[in-house]
């Protein structure tokens, strides 16, 4: 008890976690006491990942993540995978808590290593020094995400692109008509859809472009994008958790990541020049795409290209694995939907009212439909950061470098933190009855390395959504769909959701 109380102490001290090391040290234990699975001489735990002798499935990491917290509690540390530091898992919000607090001006998010080896090494003559934002770290990211927080994150910027934000919405709206087969579903391929939905809608926003991508024939260049991006975050985890072979010769995995990667900058930079193109320098800023004002304020083309590149990487599957997400949920759960229906009709009387940021403004339950699907199931199921000094953690002394990964979905699906926590209510994140712990469901991140696109992705997500709901009453008649991480954590299936038309 005592010894406890004095961890608090210096816990909760605000001179510098450095400083205090030495002292806490006697009182808190050490790094090597974390509990965790032991690692093999030579395989370390890589061995894991194998396939007949391991346990650990890439598409179920949100299984072993459960595993380890039920087998050994809310610190774990997993040590020995190959070409990795250390990770600490933490399933304690107040500890994630402590974490973003103390971050520092530079947070480091644990890198993919494979992502940093293609901008810096393999295209290094086209990323240069700059590298982006994705993969980046220290003053490279500071300086390139200090040009770009204002343009991307103030409260007011998303909502000068709800023009074409709606535009989109509304294309996609009629396109389920055309999509829907006799008994009103959607096609095995709806995901695929929902994924040049949010293409278009990003390619609005970041460049002023129409891609086309919700014609009945799209460029083709379109699902090949669509498609590098989604082997880019399949092959991600393989690279990253499996015994990284491609660091030592061109495994089929690293080929194809590298291919798709070219692809998605080559076929990125062909609109990205055609933004560029048209830009008018004379016209206000406000009425520019984000890539053009970012070029305006700092006429460099090479910034511009490589923030715009960065965006169509991570803005794309995210937004609509969320959308998909939303829509099933709400399909399995009628009596949910039907409370947003009356949020909406009540809002837009009828099907042609014109949908106004100050609607949006009022619908706190598609909000709050949102917040709890992310909360079940958040399309990044973890997040990180690397600790960039000795700090203590759960009461452990860490060492520095050691990579913290924070298990958002193990923690938003435990009753202490949220009652009934298995059960799809939205009516938790309503004003009058919130009262979780608030980091116990983060589906954007925290802090200065918090998501870029998160008022982008919140605006298309309940643009869509009001629209949808507005037209259609959504069902779902065939085998209840497994969540799955492939690429990000969506319902598996083909998501044959069965769209009913509204009066
Ligand atoms: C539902 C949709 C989305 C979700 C759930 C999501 C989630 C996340 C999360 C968890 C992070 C890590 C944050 C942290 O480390 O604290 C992140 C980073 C990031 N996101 Fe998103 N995101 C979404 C959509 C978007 C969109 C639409 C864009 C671009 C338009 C975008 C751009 C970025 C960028 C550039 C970063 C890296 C920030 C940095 O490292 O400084 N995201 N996102």
């Amino acid at each position: 008890m005592k010894l406890l109380k004095i961890q608090k102490r210096f816990l909760n001290s605000s001179c510098n976690v450095k400083n205090v090391i030495s002292e806490a040290s006697e009182f808190c234990e050490p790094y090597e006491n974390i509990p965790g699975p032991k690692p093999l001489p030579l395989l370390g735990n890589s061995w894991r990942f194998l396939p007949l002798i391991g346990n650990f499935q890439i598409q179920h990491i949100d299984k072993v993540s459960i595993n380890l917290y039920k087998k050994y509690g809310k610190i774990v540390k997993m040590q020995g995978l190959l070409g990795r530091p250390d990770m600490i898992f933490l399933f304690d919000p107040d500890e994630i808590e402590k974490v973003f607090r103390k971050e520092d001006s530079m947070p480091l998010r644990p890198s993919m290593p494979s992502l940093n080896y293609y901008k810096h090494v393999l295209r290094k003559e086209f990323f240069g020094e700059q590298g982006g934002i994705i993969a980046v770290h220290g003053i490279n990211w500071q300086k390139f995400r200090s040009k770009v927080n204002q343009i991307m994150l103030q409260p007011k910027s998303a909502r000068l692109y709800s023009k074409v934000i709606s535009q989109t919405a509304e294309e996609f709206v009629q396109r389920i008509k055309q999509l829907r087969n006799q008994d009103l579903e959607m096609p095995d391929g709806f995901l695929n859809e929902i994924h040049r939905w949010s293409l278009e809608s990003l390619a609005r926003i970041a460049l002023d472009i129409r891609m086309g991508c919700l014609d009945a024939n799209p460029p083709q260049d379109t699902q090949k994008l669509i498609d590098s991006i989604n082997t880019f975050f399949i092959n991600v985890p393989i690279l990253e958790l499996k015994i990284p072979f491609w660091r030592l010769f061109n495994t089929p995995t690293f080929v194809e990541y590298i291919n798709a990667l070219d692809c998605i900058k080559e076929i990125c930079l062909k609109y990205i020049k055609q933004s560029m193109d048209n830009l008018d320098w004379q016209v206000e800023e406000n009425q520019l795409s984000v890539m053009q004002k970012v070029l305006k304020r700092h006429k460099n083309v090479k910034l511009a290209s490589i923030l715009a590149l960065d965006l169509f990487l991570v803005g794309v599957d995210t937004t609509s694995n969320a959308i998909a997400s939303i829509l099933y949920q709400l399909a399995i759960n009628p009596e949910k939907q039907q409370i947003l229906h009356q949020e909406i009709d009540k809002l837009l009387p009828n099907p042609n009212s014109e949908l106004t940021l100050e609607n949006l403004d009022q619908m706190s339950y598609l909000k709050a439909c949102i917040k709890e699907t992310m909360r079940l199931y958040p399309v990044v199921i973890g997040n990180g950061r690397e600790t960039s000094i000795d700090s203590i953690i759960g009461g452990y002394h860490v060492p520095k470098g050691v990579q913290i990964i924070f298990q958002h979905y193990v923690i938003s699906n435990q009753d202490v933190y949220f009652k009934k926590s298995n059960q799809f209510i939205p009516e938790r994140w309503l004003l009058n009855q919130k009262n979780h712990h608030p980091f116990a469901s983060l589906p954007f991140g925290f802090g200065k390395r918090m998501c870029l696109g998160k008022r982008f992705a919140e605006l298309e997500i309940q643009t869509l959504l009001a629209k949808i709901i507005r037209n259609y009453k959504i069902e779902y008649h065939r085998d209840k769909l497994d969540y799955f991480i492939h690429p990000m954590y969506t319902p598996n299936g083909p998501l044959n959701l069965k769209f009913v038309n509204k009066m």
